[in-house]
């Protein structure tokens, strides 16, 4: 078994062990990054920072293709992304962990096939659960046997950025049923499910959308946020290393 994590505002960074840097090219151009591969609690991991290593690739910028393609040509048996989300709904409290069991996408402009070029097939994949759920019953069954809360379900609002949005916006995102903002979850997880590759994302809840306090949103309280939970992520990610290893 070899697990694919995509990292990003969540997780900048990754230290495996027997870590190796891979310069890798695809067909539909470079990552975002050197892909790091190595191992994590007996399995074998290859994670990739859709943001670059410097943090400097905004999410409408991104080569989702290249960075999911990347991780197929490496054989990965399943994708879990990390993102960075605003909370709408109540619970979704700064430093939640959230597994999302539903999407919707208002991004736009972005590369967002494989069915995209002369003598490529034309795919139109099942997308009814964007998530794949085997890969989430287990993300919940390991969250569970180390004591680590991860809410179980939400809908993920996937918007262009850079910017956060208006507190209309997120009015109007929480009417469609909207839990979570972020800004990288598609055109990701469509993408892995053209390859099918299983894919499953955990939020990082780093502050309340737009409106949903009575403060506005600082990069300050967002990283402070970020950095206190990491040691919960981490663990979490061990966790599923060592269940896939087993
Ligand atoms: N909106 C969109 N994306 C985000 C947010 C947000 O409030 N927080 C972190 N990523």
């Amino acid at each position: 078994m070899t697990i694919g994590l995509i990292g990003g505002t969540a997780l900048e960074q990754l230290n495996l062990q027997q870590q190796q840097l891979l310069e890798v090219d695809t067909p539909w151009g470079t990552p975002s990054c050197p892909l790091v591969t190595g191992w994590l609690a007996g399995a074998q991991v290859v994670y990739i920072n859709r943001h670059g290593e410097q943090h400097s690739i905004p999410p409408h910028r991104v080569n989702y293709r290249a960075n999911i393609h990347a991780l197929h040509q490496q054989g990965v048996d399943a994708i879990v992304a990390l993102n960075a989300v605003g909370g709408i709904s109540m619970e979704m409290t700064p430093g939640s962990l959230v597994l999302p069991h539903q999407l919707i996408d208002y991004s736009w402009g972005r590369d967002h096939s494989f069915s995209d070029g002369d003598g490529m097939p034309l795919q139109h994949v099942d997308f009814t659960d964007p998530y794949d759920q085997g890969l989430r019953a287990r993300l919940l069954r390991v969250a569970t046997a180390v004591a680590l809360a991860l809410i179980d379900g939400a809908v993920h609002g996937v918007v262009q950025g850079p910017r956060l949005e208006t507190a209309s916006e997120v009015l109007r995102l929480e009417k469609d049923g909207c839990d979570i903002v972020g800004m990288t979850g598609m055109p990701e997880a469509g993408l892995a499910r053209e390859l099918g590759i299983p894919y499953a994302s955990i939020g990082l809840v780093v502050n309340p959308a737009a409106g949903k306090s009575d403060r506005l949103i600082t990069l300050d309280e967002i990283g402070a946020v970020m950095k206190a939970a990491q040691p919960r992520l981490l663990a979490l990610i061990a966790a599923l290393c060592a269940d896939m290893a087993a």
